[in-house]
C-alpha cells in the first residue's frame, strides 16, 4: 500500500509517500479501507519529533481515518467487510490501509461524506473527554474555549451550545472570531486586539467561566485563573506557548479551582470505547439531523500530506483539513 511515512523530524517536506506492507487485522482489530483521514495539529508535532508514538502504534502519523471495513480480525462482533466507518486509530492514517480496535470505529453519521466522516473522531473524542467528563460542564454555564477556530475550538463550540451551554471562544484574527460567532458562541474575543480576562468578566456579570478548555498554556495559565468562576474547572489539553510558567496559586485556593488535562492518544481501547459509545448515543444522532457539523478547512490528496501540515503551521485555517486517499 501507498503510505505517507515521517522519514526524518523536521518541516513539512519530510513527509514523504512510501510503499508498506498491508497490515492484518489482530484479536479485536479491523483493517480499514482507508477513504479519507484527519490532519491534526499533534501529527505536526508528531513530525516534528516531539510527540513519539505511543509503545505498539504504528509510526506512520494519523489518528482518524474514514473509509471502508476490508478485514476482520478475531473477537470482533459488530462490523462486515464492507461497512462505512470513521474510526480513531493511535497512529498509521496516513496510508490507503489502517488497522484500529473495532470498538474504537463508529458507523459514519447518515448523509456525511468520507472526508466529513474523517474530520470527526480525534477532535471529538478529545472535546467530549475533557469538556463534558473531566470539566463536567452543565447547561447553563460558561465555557471559555481558547483557540476557537481549531479544529478542537470549533467542535467544543458546537457540542457545547447544543447541550445548553454559553460559549466564549478567544481567537487570533477578526475573520476566526466571525467563524466562532457562527457556530454559536455567544461572544468571541480577539486575543490580539483584547484582554480575554476583562472579555470574560464582561460577558459573565464578572461571575467568569465555569470550565476552561485550554490549549495555549503559558501565560494564560495564570490568566485563566483569573477568568474563571468560584469552583470552576480548567481542562489542559496542550502548551501551544509553553508548559513552564509563572503562577499565583491564591486564585486557584480561593476560589476552589479545579486544574486538570489529558492527552488521548496513549489512552487504552476500553477508555476509547467508552467515549465512542457516548459519542454514538449522545452526538451522532446531532450529527446525523446537521445540528452539528464538522467545519471542513481544505482538502489536500494523502500523497501532499506536506501541504496539509504547511497549511496548518500557517495557522490561517478554520476548522479541519482532511486528507483525500483516492
Ligand atoms: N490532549 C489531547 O488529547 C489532545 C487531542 C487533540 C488535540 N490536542 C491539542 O489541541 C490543540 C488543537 O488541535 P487542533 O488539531 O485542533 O489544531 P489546530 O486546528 O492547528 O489549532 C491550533 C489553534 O491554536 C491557536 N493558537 C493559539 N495560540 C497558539 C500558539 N502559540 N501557537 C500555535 N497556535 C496557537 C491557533 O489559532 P489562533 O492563534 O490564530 O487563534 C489555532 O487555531 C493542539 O495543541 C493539539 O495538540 C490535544
Amino acid at each position: 500500500m501507498m503510505a505517507v511515512a515521517i522519514i526524518e523530524h523536521g518541516g513539512p517536506m519530510v513527509l514523504k509517500p512510501e510503499e508498506r506492507p498491508v497490515p492484518k487485522p489482530g484479536n479485536g482489530e479491523i483493517l480499514i479501507q482507508v477513504k479519507a483521514a484527519g490532519v491534526n495539529r499533534p501529527d505536526v508535532a508528531q513530525r516534528k519529533g516531539t510527540y513519539p508514538p505511543p509503545p505498539g502504534a504504528s509510526d506512520l502519523p494519523g489518528l482518524e481515518v474514514s473509509g471502508i471495513v476490508a478485514a476482520i480480525g478475531e473477537g470482533v462482533e459488530r462490523w462486515r467487510i464492507g461497512d462505512e466507518v470513521t474510526a480513531l486509530t493511535p497512529g498509521g492514517g496516513y496510508a490507503e490501509y489502517c488497522l484500529v480496535h473495532g470498538t474504537n470505529a463508529l458507523p459514519i453519521p447518515h448523509g456525511f461524506t468520507f472526508t466529513e466522516a474523517a474530520a470527526l473522531p480525534e477532535t471529538f473524542f478529545t472535546v467530549w473527554h475533557n469538556v463534558f467528563e473531566r470539566g463536567g460542564l452543565q447547561s447553563g454555564e460558561t465555557l471559555l474555549v481558547h483557540g476557537g477556530s481549531s479544529g478542537i475550538g470549533t467542535t467544543a463550540i458546537q457540542l457545547a451550545s447544543q447541550f445548553g451551554a454559553t460559549v466564549i471562544a478567544t481567537a487570533g484574527s477578526a475573520e476566526k472570531c466571525e467563524a466562532c460567532i457562527r457556530l454559536g458562541a455567544a461572544r468571541a474575543v480577539n486575543y490580539r486586539e483584547e484582554d480575554f480576562v476583562l472579555a470574560v468578566k464582561e460577558a459573565t456579570e464578572g461571575r467568569g467561566a465555569d470550565v476552561i478548555l485550554d490549549m495555549v498554556g503559558g501565560g494564560y495559565v495564570d490568566r485563566n485563573y483569573a477568568a474563571a468562576a468560584m469552583d470552576g474547572r480548567i481542562v489542559q489539553i496542550a502548551f501551544l506557548s509553553g508548559s513552564k510558567t509563572e503562577v499565583d496559586f491564591s486564585k486557584l485556593m480561593v476560589k476552589r479551582l479545579t486544574h486538570t488535562g489529558s492527552t488521548l492518544r496513549p489512552r487504552s481501547v476500553e477508555f476509547k470505547a467508552h467515549i465512542a459509545a457516548e459519542l454514538e448515543a449522545k452526538v451522532w444522532p446531532l450529527l446525523a439531523a446537521r445540528k452539528i457539523a464538522p467545519v471542513m478547512d481544505t482538502i489536500f490528496p494523502l500523497r501532499e500530506a506536506w501541504r496539509a501540515h504547511e497549511r496548518m503551521e500557517e495557522s490561517s485555517h478554520i476548522g479541519k483539513i482532511v486528507l483525500d486517499v483516492a
